[in-house]
């Protein structure tokens, strides 16, 4: 294998077993399981047996605390400042329970290119009086940074924004984004779900709000572990209603009456955490660290330019920003048969996905090979011939 002399990122290969028997393809949909997993998820098991309740006191309850510390090293997020949430959906109902949608300061503003789950919890808060703006692309590919910073105004109170576009990897010029929203004094609440992990994020040097994202795809963790960041000032000033005892400044007292917040991670968090969930997050974020995703970035940028390359000396459609800098880790290619193609792939152990109006999507990620790029792109010229269609033919 060429590839395994001058690519130093395909040493974590033998840590990730699927990698054995299919061409992975499909990170930012799920990411490999690393082998790790289970001697962790054994761990978990072993603490409550042996441990029984005294797991909490032990290890269990901190462990929010060191999630949210490994996932926030790979931000550039101080210490604390992240806590640990089920999904990105209940990210944002945490912090729209920050905030009054009462007053004139009510409007927010987003693109028709967020994710869907976050585009249906924003429309809901209509009923709490939110005044929603949502900006339109005309691509399909991205939303012009122009169009979304004039609709933000100084009645915006909230801007939910995507980093990297899950429909086309488009990149945001999040930074001009987030410097408009503070000069009217809006929040950025920056999805990172489709960066963190294989596009470098700093919130401290963007300065951003707030920033959500799960671990379950580029960051290699498994479902039921998302986190969210909170700019440290607002930390310790915001006081979400989406709340439980886990944000009491003494939790163990038992209070009754109103909550007395306590300080950040716990503070934006609401009851007993997804223990189990922690576990299996922990190997994929400490090889994400240990492989450095500067690395990651850099060597994405090449296997997505050879997905472009190999699909534009066929003739098929490549539905993904052009430029190397404002496209992230996906290239979906619309290929003649592009669903059928999918199906077929997923037969033939070459795991993709495949989107209406965006074709197959290939995901590599930093334990892929080129080699696998070039084979899954001629799996699918048998495929298609094998369908009748000529090479070249769209
Ligand atoms: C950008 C983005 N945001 C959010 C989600 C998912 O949200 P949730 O964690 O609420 O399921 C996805 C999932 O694919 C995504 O790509």
């Amino acid at each position: 294998m060429a590839d395994l002399a001058n690519d130093d990122l395909l040493r974590y290969r033998s840590e990730f077993p699927i990698l054995e028997r299919t061409t992975y393809m499909i990170s930012n949909s799920l990411g490999a399981m690393p082998r790790g997993v289970y001697d962790s998820v054994h761990e978990y098991c072993d603490a409550w047996a042996s441990r029984g309740v005294r797991a909490w006191e032990e290890k269990w309850w901190m462990m929010a605390c060191e999630v949210g510390d490994l996932i926030g090293g790979i931000m550039n997020a101080p210490a604390n400042s992240v806590s640990l949430q089920l999904n990105v959906t209940s990210c944002q109902a945490v912090v729209a329970s920050c905030f009054d949608f009462s007053g004139k300061r009510n409007k927010v503003v987003y693109s028709d290119m967020n994710f869907p789950s976050v585009m249906y919890f924003w429309e809901a808060q209509r009923s709490r009086g939110a005044r929603i703006n949502m900006v339109r692309t005309d691509d399909g590919v991205h939303v012009p940074t122009e169009r979304l910073i004039d609709a933000i105004d100084e009645e915006t109170l909230l801007v939910p924004i995507s980093h990297v576009v899950f429909r086309s990897s488009y990149i945001k010029d999040v930074k001009a984004i987030i410097e408009k929203a503070h000069k009217v004094g809006a929040h950025v609440v920056l999805d990172a779900f489709q960066s963190l992990g294989n596009v470098p994020v700093d919130v401290q040097a963007l300065n951003v709000d707030f920033a959500v994202g799960g671990v379950l795809k580029w960051l290699c963790g498994g479902p039921g572990t998302s986190y969210l960041y909170v700019r440290p000032d607002l930390g310790k000033k915001l006081e979400p209603k989406f709340t439980g005892w886990f944000a009491h400044q003494n939790p163990f007292a038992f209070e009754i009456g109103p909550s007395k917040y306590g300080d950040q991670p716990f503070r934006f968090m609401q009851g007993t955490s997804n223990v189990p969930g922690f576990y299996t997050a922990l190997p994929g974020l400490k090889i994400i660290r240990e492989a450095g995703v500067d690395k990651i970035r850099a060597k994405s940028k090449k296997m997505t330019a050879r997905l472009i390359e190999l699909a534009d000396q066929r003739g098929w459609k490549v539905n993904a920003p052009r430029d190397p800098e404002r496209r992230g880790g996906t290239v979906a290619i619309d290929m003649p048969n592009s669903h059928e193609v999918s199906q077929e792939l997923l037969r033939r152990d070459v795991l993709v996905d495949w989107r209406p109006r965006a074709g197959v999507r290939f995901s590599p990620h930093f334990y892929n090979t080129m080699e696998e790029i070039d084979r899954a792109i001629q799996t699918v010229d048998e495929i298609l011939s094998k369908m009748g269609v000529a090479a070249g033919t769209r």
